[in-house]
């Protein structure tokens, strides 16, 4: 019988990575200052804390609005010393002259944003520099782009670089009605890793798409094909999607807020493969 001392015993237990309470202190500002305008203020700490646990590599977020949730994400990615977020946005919403200093004079009383404050920002340099000034340039990456959901020649023709490897997650904030949902779905799932988080912010709290999507998820856990996915140009990407329906299964929450507000709640679709363990794969325990 080997001595006490060298008996390996088990391995040790990984514990969760420390969170960088300096890096936080910027975001919980930023969460507490600008978050209202999206109601991402708990969302985005709900994100971080999902990025943290399940450390996806490859997250887009469809609509980045102010930043609020993408600051997050990439926090969380940073802290762990891996990941990306891509998030896309034309700006639309921050046309407006006098409309984004309005509403960022909160946000840029307090440092690391106070740097910004002398300087002319349109909204494109208000993302960009938004992400130099939280160091969060090398796990965050902003598109400033109009999605193409129309076709997909339109979509694949702006090559984005999200589309270079699974994707773990996919955010999506654009718009909550029925069509963009399923127009995003034709158009990502083919994409997504085999276990992976779709968001649909503001839809549970959407008669409309609550409905939609109580129904369509119910139509994908029985192979049902939308009719959507079956009016692709191409082929193979046709078969692929009849597939993937096929061989995953799907499980919608509703996440409500009890805020009284406009934007209160996110639906969250879990997508996995067809298994008798959970995914992402973890350890398990048998008993
Ligand atoms: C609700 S906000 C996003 C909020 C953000 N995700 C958050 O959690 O704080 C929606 C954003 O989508 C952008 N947007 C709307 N339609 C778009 C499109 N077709 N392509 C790219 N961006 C779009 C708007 O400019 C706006 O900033």
């Amino acid at each position: 019988m080997p001595p006490a001392d060298t008996n390996p015993g088990p391995p040790p237990e990984e514990h969760s990575k420390p969170c960088d309470i300096r890096a936080l202190v910027p975001l919980m500002e930023m969460r507490n200052r600008i978050g209202y305008v999206y109601g991402s203020e708990d969302a985005a700490m709900l994100l971080y804390s999902l990025v943290r646990r399940e450390q996806p590599k490859n997250v887009v977020e469809l609509g980045a609005g102010l930043g609020v949730s993408t600051a997050w994400m990439g926090q969380a990615m940073k802290e762990l010393g891996a990941g990306q977020v891509w998030t896309i946005d034309d700006g639309s919403h921050w046309e407006e002259e006098g409309k984004l200093k309005l509403f960022l004079g909160q946000l840029l009383q307090v440092p690391p944003f106070n740097q910004m404050a002398g300087e002319e920002l349109d909204y494109a340099r208000y993302m960009g520099r938004m992400i130099e000034v939280t160091g969060l340039a090398s796990h965050v990456s902003f598109i400033h782009d109009r999605l193409e959901l129309s076709s997909e020649e339109a979509f694949y023709g702006k090559k984005y670089g999200f589309l270079a490897r699974p994707i773990d997650a996919l955010f999506i904030d654009i718009n909550r009605t029925p069509d963009t949902i399923i127009d995003t779905l034709f158009m990502f799932l083919p994409h997504l890793n085999e276990s992976a988080s779709i968001f649909v912010d503001s839809a549970s709290s959407s008669l409309a798409s609550y409905l939609f999507l109580e129904k369509l998820i119910d139509q994908l856990n029985h192979s049902k094909v939308p009719r959507r996915f079956l009016t692709g140009q191409n082929k193979d990407r046709r078969r692929m999607l009849v597939e993937l329906v096929s061989q995953r299964r799907f499980t919608l929450m509703h996440m409500v807020e009890r805020l009284k507000r406009e934007q209160n709640s996110m639906a969250w679709i879990r997508m996995e493969p067809n298994d008798y363990v959970p995914h992402p794969k973890t350890v398990m325990k048998w008993v």
